[in-house]
C-alpha cells in the first residue's frame, strides 16, 4: 500500500491505464494535424471525432454537440459568458446559486460589471437548492440559469432534473456545471433537461486540461476565443488530441464500468464514515445528506477539531481536503459552508473525504485509524 492515502479524487483523479495507454501514441507518433486533408492529419481528425461520440454516448447527447476546451473552468466561462452576450438584447438577469464553483461566480461577477445583474440563489443547511427558489427569481429579462449539478465540497447533488423543467417553462437557457458529476452518477442531458453542461476530465480520470462543454443543438452561444474553424468554429485552435483522446478512452470507461466504480466509490466512502464513526466517540457532523449526495464525497465536520491542524498531523499517511482544494490553505471559511449558515466552529473543524474507482479497503482501514487516533488525541488536548 502507497502512503500517502489519497482520499481527495473531488481534487482530481489519477489518470487510468487505459486511457494512458489510448493517449500514447497521439504523442509518440500520431502527431499529425486534424485539419490537414493528408492521411496524417485524416487519422487525427478521426480520433476526435471517435472521442466526441465517446463523450456524448456517457451523456446521452448527440456527438455534434459535444465541443472540446481546456476544462471545467473553460466550460463554464464558455457558456455562462457565452450565453449572456448572445442573448444581451432578450435581457441582462441571470440566476445561479450561492455554492457554485469559483469558474461559475466568478464568470457573474465578471458579467454584473459588463451590466447583467446576478441573483444567487440561497440554499439549505445540506446545500441544495430549492426549485421554487428558482421559479420565484425567474423573470421576463433573465437570459441563463446556472445551477451546478453537484457541488465540489459537500457533494450534494442539486435537483437539476425539477429545476431544467422550471427553465424549459420560462423558455430560459440552463446550464450546469456538471464537473464533479459526470462519471460518478447518472448524467443524461436529456433526462436532465440541461441547454448547456460542463464536463472536467481530471475529474473522472483523463488528464488535467482537457474538459467539454454540451451545447444543445439549436442553442447558439458566443464565442470565447476567435481564430480558424476548429470544433465547428466555436472553440477555434489547433486541437490537443492526445488529451481529447484521453478524455473519450475516459468517458467510455465510465460508462462501461459504472456500475463497479459507482459501487466501489460509494462503499468505500460508507467504510470511511462507519469506521470513523466507531472510533470517535462524539462530536462527528455531515455537511451533506447522504441520500443525496454523491457516491464518494463525505464531508464532515470533527467538533472541537481545527482542519488544518488535524490535516498537518496526518499529511504524511492520509490526503484529503480541509474544504474545497481550490481554496486549500485558505483560513476563511468556504463560501459554499457559508451559504449553509454553517456555523464558524463547524466550518474549522470540516474536512473532505473522496473516495475513487481505485480506492481499497486497506487503504480506508489505514485512514480510519490514522485520522481517528488524530482526531482523539485533539479531543484529549481540549
Ligand atoms: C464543480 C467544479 N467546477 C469546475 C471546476 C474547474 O474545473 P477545471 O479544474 O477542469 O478547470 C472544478 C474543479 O475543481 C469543480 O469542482
Amino acid at each position: 500500500m502507497e502512503k500517502p492515502i489519497y482520499l481527495d479524487y473531488n481534487a482530481t483523479t489519477p489518470v487510468s491505464p487505459e486511457v494512458v495507454e489510448e493517449m500514447l501514441p497521439y504523442i509518440h507518433s500520431h502527431f499529425g494535424n486534424p485539419s490537414s486533408s493528408y492521411a496524417f492529419g485524416r487519422h487525427n481528425k478521426e480520433a476526435i471525432e471517435n472521442a466526441r461520440m465517446q463523450v456524448a454516448n456517457l451523456i446521452g447527447s448527440l456527438p455534434e454537440e459535444i465541443i472540446f476546451t481546456s476544462g471545467g473552468t473553460e466550460s463554464n466561462n464558455h457558456s455562462i459568458r457565452g450565453s449572456a452576450f448572445a442573448n444581451a438584447q432578450n435581457g441582462k438577469h441571470i440566476v445561479t446559486s450561492a455554492v457554485e464553483h469559483p469558474a461559475v461566480t466568478e464568470v457573474c461577477r465578471y458579467l454584473e460589471k459588463q451590466g447583467f445583474e446576478i441573483t444567487s440563489l440561497p440554499v439549505d443547511s445540506f446545500g441544495r437548492v430549492n426549485p421554487a427558489d428558482v421559479e420565484k427569481a425567474l423573470r421576463p429579462d433573465t437570459v441563463l440559469l446556472t445551477i451546478m449539478h453537484a457541488n465540489n465540497e459537500t457533494g450534494t447533488i442539486q435537483p437539476i432534473k425539477e429545476i431544467g423543467e422550471i427553465a424549459k417553462k420560462h423558455g430560459v437557457l440552463f446550464h450546469s456545471d456538471a464537473a464533479q458529476s459526470v462519471g460518478k452518477i447518472k448524467v443524461d442531458v436529456n433526462e436532465r433537461g440541461v441547454d448547456l453542461l460542463s464536463i472536467a476530465g481530471h475529474k473522472l480520470y483523463a488528464p488535467k486540461g482537457i474538459g467539454a462543454l454540451y451545447i444543445r443543438r439549436g442553442v447558439t452561444i458566443e464565442n470565447l476565443i476567435f481564430g480558424a474553424g476548429q470544433e465547428s468554429g466555436q472553440r477555434p485552435g489547433t486541437e490537443n488530441v492526445p488529451f481529447i483522446v484521453a478524455l473519450g478512452k475516459a468517458c467510455e470507461l465510465a460508462k462501461e464500468n459504472f456500475e463497479i466504480s459507482n459501487r466501489q466509490m460509494f462503499q468505500m466512502r460508507q467504510r470511511l464514515l462507519e469506521g470513523l464513526k466507531e472510533k470517535i466517540q462524539s462530536g462527528i457532523k455531515l455537511n451533506a445528506d447522504l441520500n443525496n449526495c454523491l457516491p464518494n464525497t463525505l464531508s464532515i465536520a470533527f467538533e472541537g477539531v481545527e482542519a488544518h491542524t488535524l490535516a498537518s498531523i496526518v499529511n504524511e499517511q492520509v490526503s484529503f481536503s480541509t474544504g474545497s482544494a481550490c481554496h486549500a490553505g485558505s483560513a476563511e471559511v468556504s463560501p459554499v459552508l457559508r451559504a449553509m449558515n454553517t456555523d464558524r466552529k463547524t466550518a474549522a473543524g470540516t474536512v473532505r473525504f473522496s473516495t475513487g474507482k481505485f480506492t481499497t479497503t486497506e487503504e480506508i482501514d489505514y485512514a480510519v485509524e490514522v485520522i481517528s487516533t488524530a482526531v482523539n488525541q485533539l479531543h484529549n488536548l481540549i
